[in-house]
């Protein structure tokens, strides 16, 4: 079963609390916490004193998406105030310090990501494959919530899910930008564990249910 992760972009924030507590007795596994500085994307959102504050709130399973350029910057800062993984763009900085950020995420005890955005292709990843314990396709452009899911975004989900096998690696496919449970359940089929969904479940007027939608399966009580 995929893991889910409700991105808190689409949360109200002045209600933080209330809304990570109602998608956690969603059923919701991680919470994904993006983070845009206004220069490696066209926006800003939130930073450290509200990884702090949640951390705080909820021992749940925290996944940072650092859409800021140069990184390395501030792993350490972002491990420090509580991410579980910290997901950096393989777009935001040279390789030499890409590959210095990641080791440096896995030194202190956290796991890292490495996040692709929709024009780079899939083997953009590849120096990076061993030192990564889950690589973000985004099914966006990064930068806002509420997009259309780019579906031709789904063979670069297999390209790497068989690169993954080949090579016998663990890391982790997760998808991001407009994932419902329609392209869901077609990324899921083309490799992804972890689904990002900011929107849907945040407008969802039943939270559980369409977590469990996200799944693959009814919500309980419902058909299996
Ligand atoms: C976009 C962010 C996403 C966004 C997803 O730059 O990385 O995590 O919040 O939101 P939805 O699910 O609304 O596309
Ligand atoms: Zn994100």
């Amino acid at each position: 079963m995929p893991i889910i992760a409700p991105s808190l972009l689409a949360a109200d924030f002045a209600r933080l609390g209330e809304e990570i507590d109602s998608v956690r007795a969603g059923g919701a596994d991680w919470l994904h916490f993006d983070v845009m500085d206004g220069l490696f994307v066209p926006n800003l959102s939130i930073g450290i004193p509200v990884l702090e504050s949640v951390r705080k709130h909820t021992d749940m399973f925290l996944d940072v998406h650092l859409m800021i350029r140069e990184p390395g910057r501030y792993v350490r800062r972002f491990a420090e105030a509580g991410a579980d993984l910290i997901c950096l763009h393989v777009e935001s900085d040279t390789e030499e310090n890409i590959r210095a950020a990641l080791r440096e995420i896995r030194a202190l005890g956290k796991k890292a990501g490495l996040a692709l955005k929709p024009g780079t292709p899939w083997d953009a990843a590849l120096p990076f494959i061993e030192e990564t314990d889950l690589i973000l396709v985004m099914t966006v452009e990064p930068g806002f919530g509420g997009q259309k899911f780019m579906p031709d975004m789904l063979p670069k989900l297999g390209y790497l899910q068989d690169t993954l096998e080949g090579f016998g690696l663990e890391c982790l496919l997760e998808v991001d930008g407009g994932i419902d449970p329609l392209n869901a359940a077609l990324s899921v089929a083309a490799g992804a564990r972890v689904l990002v969904a900011g929107s849907s479940v945040f407008k969802a007027g039943n939270r559980g249910e369409q977590i469990a939608l996200l799944r693959g399966r009814p919500a309980e009580g419902g058909n299996s």
